[in-house]
């Protein structure tokens, strides 16, 4: 089975089943800030786990990309990947374990005809938070699993995916891809590959980390595409499916090697650059903080990788069978190659760069360690890559002096930054969202302040980027704004957050909105959404803007900080960017 065929089939198998698709949502997170990427499916669902009502309702269905970084050091394997798409249903306060059991069951053995004999599952055994989930394995029986098949533990609870957040305990399903099926079913054996995660999400992780139960019982599964595809053609390799395997092809082309033999470097290339272009995609760049660090070490990771197959310059050509493949997305081909070119030839720079460093130990026989550091802080050489071109040269390191300098400096930037991460992640989860709705004063203010460029009724947002620390806003608009007027935003904005009006959500139709006179950016996607959100501040006289959240419930929540226009620049003509910032008052 290939690709679309399997996303078609799971659709319709629940949407017969009275669910409503949902839209694939981006990489960057909208309704999530306790993550970094989009981990699963149910991260822009949260909102409608924790009890807000779906505009499509109760039952929904759909295929979602994600990224996780968690397990980059694993991929190079057969089922690992940094970017995978997964497929999920969920029930929003609706059918519980039963239904949800019997409906997994039916689309795997019914549908996509897999032999009953070869699945097994694991159930949560209970610990001191939560009960031992009898309920599940109880309805895996009445089905015809023995008990050889199911097995209890601890691990099978999944979330929250940052630290705050819905959870529960999971039962996973797994597949036999070896010979014989074995009598009893072993976990820890790898060829019982996991293919589907049902997760019961009837908790809340709270910020001190105690659980609270759930205000609605939620159904949460995750069915890995990649790998159900891999099964499914009774390969136990993902990379042999029609997600990978042109990409494979292009760099076995490029490269005169065979995948056969090289396994890891052309997996560890292939995923990577897969990755980095639906990232790219997304609106990340290859840069220095959190996101956009992750992407450049996926690229530098894949160029490094592809060193040792002997290729280089070759991101921009991997990525050409990625565009293919997934031709049901959309892609900015310009943009995401222009990006991967520039950071393929910079890491290369820098490569040239440090080998030159090497030149200088020509008479030697070791690498010492403060220089095995130099070359990773000043030339970008992860010590993976000192290792290698040390060992072509004939060359020891001192690993042990390596990592003792990296320590030291660690422990000097621990210093410097320990204040601002003493908070942890739940403080800066609540920093975001105060930042979501400052940018909403913000663009009221905008407009209330600033005289409107010829032609324009009003000053739009262009794009927004929210972090714990900074909201990056920009806004249609063709100059640059005098000290006079950002003086006055601020004024108006710090005044609104004195008085301390409510923040309500509304939901309507995007026509209603319209009506409504509610700004914001009119996506495409909120059309196939049916209903949305409008946040609507002091009753619509601050400010009425479409927006998926999330949000503080009143203004009343910012005060304690001052609004502040810390930098401004143009991106572009008639697109004006500014940073701002929430400072703690003393
Ligand atoms: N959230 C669960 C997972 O990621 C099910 O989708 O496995």
């Amino acid at each position: 089975m290939e690709r679309k065929e399997l996303i078609e089939k799971f659709i319709k198998f629940f949407e017969k089943k009275n669910h409503k698709k949902v839209p694939n949502a981006s990489l960057i997170p909208e309704n999530d800030p306790t993550v970094l990427f989009t981990t699963a499916g149910m991260h822009p669902l949260v909102p409608y786990l924790l009890g807000q009502s779906h505009p499509q309702g109760k039952r929904l269905v759909g295929i979602q990309r994600c990224v996780r970084t968690g397990d980059i050091d694993s991929v190079g394997d057969n089922v690992h990947h940094t970017f995978f798409e997964m497929l999920g249903n969920w029930s929003l306060g609706d059918y519980f374990k039963e239904d949800s059991i019997r409906w997994s069951f039916e689309f795997l053995t019914e549908v996509l005809g897999l032999d009953k004999n070869k699945l097994a599952v694991s159930v949560f055994s209970g610990n001191k938070d939560a009960p031992r989930d009898n309920e599940s394995a109880k309805i895996w029986k009445s089905i015809g699993f023995s008990d050889d098949k199911i097995v209890f533990l601890e691990d099978n609870w999944w979330g929250p995916a940052g630290q705050t957040g819905p959870c529960g305990p999971d039962t996973e399903i797994f597949y036999w891809t070896g010979e014989e099926i074995p009598e009893k079913f072993d976990p820890s054996d790898k060829r019982w590959v996991e293919i589907w995660n049902n997760v019961f999400m009837e908790y809340v992780k709270r910020k001190d980390g105690s659980l609270e139960l759930s205000p609605q019982k939620n159904v949460d599964t995750g069915m890995g595409l990649e790998r159900t595809l891999a099964v499914m053609k009774g390969t136990y390799d993902n990379y042999k499916t029609d997600s990978w395997e042109k990409i494979i092809r292009e760099i076995e082309r490029i490269s005169g090697k065979e995948y056969e033999g090289h396994e890891k470097s052309m997996r560890i290339i292939a995923d990577h650059i897969k990755a980095a272009v639906f990232m790219i995609n997304d609106g990340v760049f290859p840069g220095k903080s959190e996101r956009e660090y992750v992407l450049r070490r996926l690229i530098r990771r894949a160029v490094r990788f592809g060193r040792k197959i002997g290729i280089k310059n070759f991101t921009q050509a991997v990525a050409v069978p990625v565009f293919e493949i997934y031709d049901d997305y959309r892609f900015d081909r310009e943009k995401i190659m222009h990006e991967l070119k520039k950071e393929e030839s910079l890491f290369l720079e820098r490569i040239e760069k440090g080998m030159r460093v090497f030149e200088k130990f020509a008479d030697s026989e070791k690498i010492d360690g403060k220089t095995a550091f130099l070359l990773y802080q000043s030339y970008g050489f992860p010590i993976e890559l000192t290792l290698e071109v040390a060992k072509e040269r004939g060359l020891e390191v001192d690993r042990e002096g390596f990592l003792e300098e990296q320590k030291k400096h660690q422990e000097i930037s621990r210093t410097a930054t320990a204040g601002k991460f003493k908070s942890g992640l739940a403080d800066e989860s609540e920093a975001t969202t105060r930042l979501h709705t400052a940018t909403h004063l913000l663009l009221a203010a905008l407009n209330r302040v600033l005289e409107k460029p010829p032609g324009l009724k009003e000053i739009e947002q262009r794009g927004s980027n929210i972090t714990a620390e900074r909201a990056r806003f920009d806004f249609t608009f063709d100059r640059k704004l005098t000290d006079k007027e950002i003086q006055k935003i601020e004024e108006m904005v710090n005044g609104w957050i004195r008085e301390g009006s409510d923040v309500e959500r509304k939901e309507m139709t995007l026509e209603e909105a319209r009506k409504f006179g509610a700004s914001g950016i009119f996506e495409e996607k909120y059309k196939q959404i049916g209903k949305i959100s409008v946040y609507v501040i002091g009753d619509g006289k601050i400010s009425k803007e479409i927006c998926s959240g999330p949000h503080v419930k009143s203004l009343k929540e910012l005060q304690g900080y001052r609004f502040k226009i810390a930098k401004q620049k143009s991106v572009g003509a008639g697109v004006r960017r500014v940073k701002v910032v929430l400072e703690k008052l003393a």
